[in-house]
């Protein structure tokens, strides 16, 4: 298992976006360096609050910028937001009720989901900017 290292490829080409998208990779390989401390749980919990605070202003802004460009897209995109935010809450009722591997389910969920956002999901409207 291995923190995620940014790579040009996963620029779109949208300053900002990009920049949005290192932040959560950034807050992402925080929760790496958590989970190889064996941070306690609450600080995990912390950790997946900022990521999760950080990644719905990083859907709005994404879903203002599709509803803008009038992509078609939107309603399934939307749905995949939504979708990541719901699991979100559900590992994080994990690592509440103390289940062990649970941090490192949360971490490669995030990673994971991530990774096929940046390079798969968003390329949809991605090319239209
Ligand atoms: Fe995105």
């Amino acid at each position: 298992m291995e923190y995620i290292q940014w790579q040009p490829a996963f620029n779109l080409g949208n300053e900002t976006i990009d920049r949005q998208h290192r932040h959560l990779v950034d807050i992402l390989n925080e929760t790496f360096s958590l989970m190889m401390a064996y941070a306690e749980n609450g600080r995990f919990i912390e950790k997946i609050g900022e990521l999760r605070e950080y990644a719905k202003e990083h859907f709005l802004f994404e879903e203002e910028l599709m509803e803008k460009m009038a992509y078609t897209g939107l309603k399934v995109h939307r749905e995949h937001h939504r979708n990541f935010i719901g699991e979100l809450d559900t590992l994080e009722g994990k690592i509440r009720k103390g289940k062990k591997s649970a941090p490192a389910e949360v971490f490669l969920f995030i990673r994971d989901w991530l990774l096929e956002h940046i390079q798969v999901t968003d390329r949809g409207y991605a090319v239209y900017l």
